[in-house]
């Protein structure tokens, strides 16, 4: 394989402000200074995989613009190989984020070029599918484009996704996916609320029983639950303060996909994803905030 990972997703420009509380409908609040950061659940999950030392792909779509610029920069110094990058069609991707003094955010994402991001750009780009021994998706491309995914994928190789946001799935997509990542809010929008329960285990279990090979159930500053059938394996994290969760979560999906690559066990995968996904909460914005694996054993 030429990349141990490629990532199929979006990019966006992140428009970010710091706020001591979120306005209510029809309320102004006043905030901090505004930054703009690379970021997009795809290009984020990139760049996390390349710092960390993965031969690295993406699959995306930006405007010819300066957001288009921005995204290009980051992927390039980060490592990626940007060749699937493709350009046009629609202005580059926008996220408005706001951060609270916990560090939770809100985002607001207009698609832009992600949501032309077609069926017909996964078929041209077999040549990086078959080059790849795990690919990875999230949510923030049309899904008819991550179900061609699936349809294209060459046999033996990885499918993990992460499905933010979250959108009930086609059978099809969910039985590829080794494993599922979610979040307590994507798990109870798949399952639909009746179908939810309380727990974090009734959660993987729920999910396991609509098709995918394996869950991860990611649970914040508490690590993660995975679940393959033969059993829910709990993960810990590592204590950090928080400044910043945004994209915390996408490097952790893009560890978890690496280390699966690499032969590790789900478990093992996941407890090395927690400490990613801690050393990047600690640091303002999404892909400047992913460490190095030496970061990483830092920690
Ligand atoms: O997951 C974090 C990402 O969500 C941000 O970088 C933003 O672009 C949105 O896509
Ligand atoms: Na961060």
């Amino acid at each position: 394989y030429d990349y141990d990972l490629l990532v199929v997703g979006s990019a966006n420009a992140d428009l970010v402000i710091g706020v001591e509380r979120r306005p209510g409908a029809g309320e102004t609040v006043l905030g901090g200074d505004l930054s703009v950061h690379p970021g997009g659940k795809g290009a984020n999950q990139a760049v996390a995989a390349a710092r960390l030392g993965a031969r690295t792909a993406l699959l995306a779509r930006v405007g010819d613009d300066g957001h288009g610029r921005l995204l290009l920069d980051s992927l390039r110094s980060a490592g990626v190989d940007p060749a699937g990058v493709l350009a046009g069609g629609a202005p580059t991707g926008v996220a408005l984020i706001t951060v609270d003094p916990s560090g939770d955010n809100s985002i607001v994402v207009s698609p832009g070029a992600n949501g032309r991001l077609t069926p017909a750009d996964v078929r041209a780009a077999e040549g990086l599918l078959r080059a790849s021994r795990v690919v990875s998706a999230q949510l923030e491309i049309p899904l008819e484009t991550v179900e061609e995914v699936v349809r294209a994928l060459p046999s033996g190789t990885r499918f993990v996704l992460n499905p933010s946001p979250p959108r009930p799935l086609p059978a099809e997509v969910l039985a590829a996916c080794d494993p599922l990542i979610v979040n307590e809010h994507e798990a109870r929008v798949i399952l639909g609320e009746a179908g939810a329960g309380e727990e974090p285990e009734d959660w993987a279990r729920g999910l396991l029983a609509l098709g995918p090979r394996s869950v991860v159930v990611t649970l914040g500053a508490e690590g993660a639950l995975v679940y393959d059938g033969s059993g829910a394996t709990r993960v810990a994290s590592v204590k950090v303060d928080a400044v910043d969760t945004t994209g915390a979560g996408d490097a952790f999906t893009a560890a978890l996909a690496w280390r699966l690559g690499t032969g590790a066990s789900l478990a093992e995968a996941a407890g090395y994803a927690a400490r990613v996904g801690a050393a990047a909460v600690t640091k303002p914005g999404a892909q400047e905030s992913y460490p190095t694996a030496e970061e990483v054993r830092a920690l």
